[in-house]
């Protein structure tokens, strides 16, 4: 090729430096966003989706086209050494793929996601050592196949890595073709780039997502043309080998309820002016104990059920009164199925998940949804209302 000129950006804008204060706080979001809509993990709820025409061919001179979003998901600026939890970058990579889908392109996939060390301990249920230091998992990032198994995800939205043969080519070749193979974009919409000719009929668009966070480009949800893909989607595409995990564990549960109780980071108080501790949630500690969650859950869960505990408590024996009425069931239950496949604890909630959403009853900690069953009646998203901490039985039903 002739024109060997490498695209370049029409504006290289500069990174604000915001930035810090967002990772920080999205750090407290772990976990919780991919939880909603959880149980209603259906096949059947992406049939809303266009079939996609768009074949994923990894090889061979295809006239596919490409939509690249960056090496990393929310990768805020210059702070990539920290990164949000899992439910914080699913959020982004959901985004980020919905616009794949609506431009009818190729996905093209970070090969690793980030790993906050804060949500990577190895906390055991009920372990009975007695260990002060709580051992950690190893790696601050792993391979985003080890996650979600990425031949599932290209039957609703096709992907290729950003290490793969195929990718490199697209790179290569949309070099060549310069300006016409390639546009660097920043704040276009997706409307814009799908309308406009001199987008649309390129090879590759590589756009620069917010650098607060990829899901920041998807604040236009409620657009009645915006295409959705449910919060169920990237649980159920788990790698396969999770899946398998999830399966056998289910197997071995037999008919169960489940919940989710969120303790940990989610409970951590500051001082006030006066020096009184206060909290964004201010029921949600003695919600979480067992006998708080007895009285709770008896209405919906009856004696003798056999009840999976999903949780980010990591006091040994923590649930254990509940086994007066249930007969309680953790993952380090089956330690025998999840150590040779667990690397990390991304890996375990994407396990947990799958059992959660798939009992018979399921509790989460927060109610998100009108038909949600809950531990707490605090809701979820609380930001700025700093509370004093309830303990009583006080406004209990
Ligand atoms: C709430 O639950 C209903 C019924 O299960 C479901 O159709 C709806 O999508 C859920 N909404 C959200 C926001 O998860
Ligand atoms: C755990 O260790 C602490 C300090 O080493 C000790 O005081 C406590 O009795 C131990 N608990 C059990 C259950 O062994
Ligand atoms: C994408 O654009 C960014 C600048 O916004 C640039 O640094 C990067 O090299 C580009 N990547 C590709 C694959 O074109
Ligand atoms: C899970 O392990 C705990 C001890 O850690 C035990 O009390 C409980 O009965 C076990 N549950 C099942 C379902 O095997």
């Amino acid at each position: 090729m002739a024109n060997q000129k490498v695209a370049r950006s029409a504006k290289r804008p500069i990174v604000p430096i915001l930035i810090t204060f967002t990772a920080v706080t999205v750090v407290f979001y772990i976990l919780s966003t991919p939880s909603s809509g959880v149980p209603e993990l259906v096949k059947t709820s992406f049939s809303p989706l266009p079939k996609t025409p768009v074949k994923n061919k990894l090889d061979g001179d295809s006239l596919e086209k490409y939509l690249y979003w960056g090496s990393r998901i929310d990768c805020p600026g210059k702070h990539c050494d920290t990164c949000a939890g899992l439910g914080h970058q699913e959020s982004s990579l959901r985004c980020a793929l919905e616009e794949a889908l609506y431009l009818q392109r190729t996905f093209v996939m970070p090969s690793r996601m980030c790993i906050n060390p804060m949500h990577n301990k190895k906390g055991i249920l009920d372990r009975s050592d007695n260990q002060t230091s709580e051992p950690t998992w190893a790696g601050s990032s792993c391979a985003m196949d080890s996650l979600y198994d990425l031949s599932l995800i290209s039957k609703t939205v096709p992907v290729v890595l950003d290490n793969s043969k195929a990718w490199y080519r697209v790179v290569a070749t949309s070099m060549n073709l310069g300006e016409r193979g390639v546009a660097n974009v920043k704040s276009l919409s997706r409307d814009e780039l799908k309308r406009e000719d001199r987008y649309s009929k390129l090879l590759l668009i590589n756009r620069t997502a917010s650098p607060l966070a990829w899901f920041a480009e998807c604040k236009d949800r409620h657009n009645p043309g915006a295409i959705l893909l449910p919060y169920s989607f990237l649980p159920s595409v788990a790698a396969k080998k999770l899946r398998n995990a999830a399966e056998k564990i289910r197997l071995l549960l037999g008919d169960y309820d489940a919940m989710h109780v969120r303790r940990g980071d989610i409970l951590k108080t500051r001082k006030d002016r006066f020096g009184v501790a206060r909290t964004l949630h201010p029921h949600l500690d003695r919600d979480t104990r067992p006998e708080f969650i007895m009285r709770r859950i008896e209405k919906w869960v009856p004696p003798g059920r056999t009840l999976f505990i999903a949780s980010n408590e990591r006091t040994p024996g923590f649930f254990t009164p509940l086994a007066s009425r249930y007969r309680l069931a953790y993952s380090s239950n089956y330690s025998h199925i999840l150590d040779p496949v667990i690397e990390n604890n991304y890996q375990l909630f994407m396990v947990e998940r799958l059992i959660l959403m798939k009992a018979k009853t399921f509790i989460k900690t927060y109610k998100e949804n009108a038909s949600d069953l809950s531990l707490t009646d605090d809701p979820k998203k609380n930001t700025k209302n700093w509370q004093i901490p309830v303990y009583t039985m006080e406004g209990k039903r």
